[in-house]
């Protein structure tokens, strides 16, 4: 059969990226990353909106030019339509419909946190990987959510769990902020953690029913518990900073994994992936690796290039939904709010 040619964007947050893939093959992902939110401690929408506008065309020729094929082979370009920042989301969906009308092929929009979990599907060249097979269970964790999606199928899924507050990624970000570190802190609690005592500090669980998710009171009870031990040793988070992001992590992934496995025991369902930007912390993958040997799970956990946000994965939900000629229209709009 003919080779489908698929051509992902990406620019719901602060990365402009694309991608282009050979039916599920990854060809090219290429992102540039915004440095103009560092100094502020957290993305600011009108300059990604901005620096989204100054990247996308470099960064489509890239991916296009470095997969050595010419635009005119593409079947189809695949585009992030939401959840996200609006105009980050319009930058994206508007070269994506000008480039689909010039080239005259299929247009197709992607929901952003589906893609995190169709990351699962993407194949490298020469390497031989497992996709996940039907029924799985995702763990989806990044900077604004925190869910348990079943997936029955491609683009057959219920969320069974997910957070009443705040993202576990936020909760990272936010405890990262309380202790005076840039923005975003997840990577950095992970790195410090690595040399810290996760045993050091307990901080309170929430007790939430079902497969739900809480996060605010974590933070809250992190705040206080600085603010308490700061009143008595003014350097306290300095002389403990590692030990606190291990303590930290150890709380989140426990949180994290109690519900997991409860969604696993209910479901009957044990092939589990995790997705999304938090889906890279070293704790949470352990975790996982400890639950595979300790209950047979089969395990699913991306690399690192396709757990944070990126074209790749955009491109092969596009690819998917080519296949059932799922197409946008030229008059779609980005939605800033959907799931999955
Ligand atoms: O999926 P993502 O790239 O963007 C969203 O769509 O939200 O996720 C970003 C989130 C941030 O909150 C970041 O702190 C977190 O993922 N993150 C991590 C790690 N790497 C990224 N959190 C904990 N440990 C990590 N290694």
């Amino acid at each position: 059969a003919k080779s489908i040619y698929i051509l992902g964007i990406e620019s719901s947050c602060d990365d402009t990226a694309a991608a282009v893939i050979k039916d599920t093959e990854i060809l090219t992902n290429i992102i540039a990353s915004q440095k103009v939110h560092e100094e502020y401690g957290g993305v600011v929408p009108e300059l990604a909106s901005r620096a989204h506008q100054q990247h996308i065309v470099p960064v489509v020729d890239k991916a296009i030019k470095d997969a050595g094929i010419t635009k005119e082979e593409l079947s189809a370009v695949a585009v992030t339509s939401g959840p996200g920042l609006l105009g980050s989301l319009m930058v994206g969906s508007s070269f994506a419909k000008a480039f689909a009308l010039g080239l005259d092929i299929p247009l197709i929009t992607v929901n952003h946190l589906q893609a995190h979990i169709y990351a699962h599907f993407i194949k490298e060249a020469n390497i031989q990987e497992q996709v996940p097979s039907f029924p799985f269970l995702t763990l989806l964790v990044s900077g604004g959510n925190s869910q348990l999606v079943l997936m029955k199928d491609h683009f057959e899924m219920e969320i069974i769990g997910k957070t009443i507050d705040d993202a576990a990624g936020e909760a990272f970000d936010k405890c990262a902020k309380v202790m005076g570190m840039p923005y975003p802190g997840g990577p950095l609690i992970d790195k410090l953690a690595k040399d810290g005592n996760p045993e050091a500090f307990q901080f309170s669980k929430p007790r939430i029913a079902d497969l739900d998710y809480s996060f605010s009171g974590l933070k809250t009870s992190f705040l206080y518990f600085l603010r308490d031990q700061i009143k008595e040793n003014p350097n306290f988070i300095e002389e403990n900073k590692k030990d606190l992001c291990a303590s930290l992590q150890r709380t989140i992934v426990e949180i994290l994994m109690d519900k997991l496995i409860k969604a696993v025991n209910r479901t009957g369902v044990k092939h589990v992936a995790i997705a999304g930007g938090v889906s890279a912390n070293s704790a949470l993958q352990r975790a996982l690796q400890d639950a595979h040997k300790k209950y047979g799970w089969q395990i699913y956990i991306p690399k690192l290039g396709y757990s944070l946000d990126n074209a790749a994965m955009v491109a092969v939900t596009g690819y998917y939904k080519y296949l059932k000629q799922d197409f946008a229209t030229q008059d779609f709009v980005p939605y800033a709010k959907v799931t999955v």
